[in-house]
């Protein structure tokens, strides 16, 4: 059966690089029809209408419609998956929370239509910034679809990681696995190596035989690389990353749907797991199986890992207090 699939945003920049690659189906598979919805508002729906064009010079076998639209109402109907993309980008010198009052009221309504239109199976994967935070907004907004319906994007963040380590480890990227994100998507994230493997193997060895003392590298050098990468991004190309984005959001719902055969990360609800609040949004460690989200559960945090991820959820918490402030929640 046809999936429909939303994408808010559509006319974006991170909408056109993901919208080809959803259609040849590097998302759901080459076995599985879908139908595009793009939501854009008014301004954007020219270049959401051009792409949709695009879409039909590009002769997808796997592709069944698209339709463009600027009705929520429309965009959701029927959505077995969502990507909300559309939001404003941040640009040099901001970090992601500064989006809150700008972005924050996209999401609600959002929400409300996701909940009176879309399937009861809908997947929410939400990559407009902060990303947690609208989650939040917008699973709040959804009367009647469970939390867990609802996640945000940090598998950028984890791929980013993954790539940092296997370039300090001169090896394939493919090979490293088990690299977390916990938290936010932010500057506070706190991407963990400390489970890390190498072709099945721990690393710890082989990064003491680098770096000698490790902590360090990663306080100095590993960190703050991975976690600061958007604004190298920003700074580097004058805009927000947008290929490297796009992928990374076809990589969560592809793992989602399909599910993991090792540890990923994900913005997911959390229900107290680590400590972490009831209700946030926050990146963990995390398994698809049977088409469901599994926080990885017993994992050994010392007290420098507790810190870490203690400094991103209360993060979190303070973006929680700012968007009740702002009676979006
Ligand atoms: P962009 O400005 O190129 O595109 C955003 C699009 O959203 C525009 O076409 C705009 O018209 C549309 N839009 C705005 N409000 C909308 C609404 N209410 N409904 C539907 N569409 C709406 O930006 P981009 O580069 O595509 O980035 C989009 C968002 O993704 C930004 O917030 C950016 O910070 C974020 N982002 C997140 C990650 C992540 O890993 N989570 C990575 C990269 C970018
Ligand atoms: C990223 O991580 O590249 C995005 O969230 C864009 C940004 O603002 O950093």
């Amino acid at each position: 059966m046809t999936k429909t699939i939303t994408i808010t945003g559509a006319g974006g920049q991170i909408g056109y690089a993901m919208l080809f690659r959803i259609a040849a189906g590097d998302m759901l598979g080459s076995d599985e029809h879908v139908r595009l919805r793009l939501l854009e508002i008014p301004q954007g729906m020219g270049a959401a209408e051009g792409a949709a064009l695009e879409l039909q010079d590009g002769a997808f076998a796997l592709l069944d419609g698209v339709e463009v639209t600027d009705d929520p109402a429309v965009a959701f109907d029927g959505a077995n998956i969502a990507l909300l993309v559309g939001a404003r980008p941040r640009g040099p010198g901001m970090e992601r929370g500064d989006l809150l009052a700008a972005n924050g009221g996209i999401f609600g309504p959002q929400g409300r239509a996701i909940a009176a239109h879309a399937a009861s199976d809908v997947r929410v994967a939400v990559v407009g910034n902060p990303a947690n935070t609208n989650a939040l907004i917008a699973s709040s907004a959804a009367d009647g679809v469970p939390a867990e319906q609802f996640t945000a994007l940090t598998r950028l963040d984890e791929n980013r990681a993954r790539a940092q380590l296997a370039q300090a480890l001169h090896t394939p990227v493919g090979a490293v696995r088990r690299v977390p994100i916990w938290g936010n998507h932010s500057a506070t994230q706190f991407p963990d190596i400390s489970h890390a493997t190498l072709d099945g193997e721990p690393v710890a060895e082989r990064l003491a035989a680098a770096f000698g003392d490790v902590r360090a590298w990663q306080e100095q050098t590993f960190i703050p690389r991975v976690a600061k990468r958007g604004a190298e991004i920003i700074e580097v190309r004058g805009s927000s990353s947008v290929a490297s984005a796009a992928s990374a959001a076809i990589d969560h719902v592809r793992d989602w749907v399909h599910g993991t055969d090792d540890w990923t990360s994900a913005g997911v609800v959390s229900h107290g797991e680590y400590g972490v609040p009831e209700g946030l949004i926050c990146s963990f460690p995390v398994r698809a199986v049977d088409g469901t989200w599994r926080i990885v559960d017993g994992l050994e945090l010392d007290d420098w890992a507790r810190a870490r991820v203690d400094a991103s959820v209360t993060e979190l918490v303070e973006e929680r207090e700012a968007v009740r402030a702002l009676g979006l929640i």
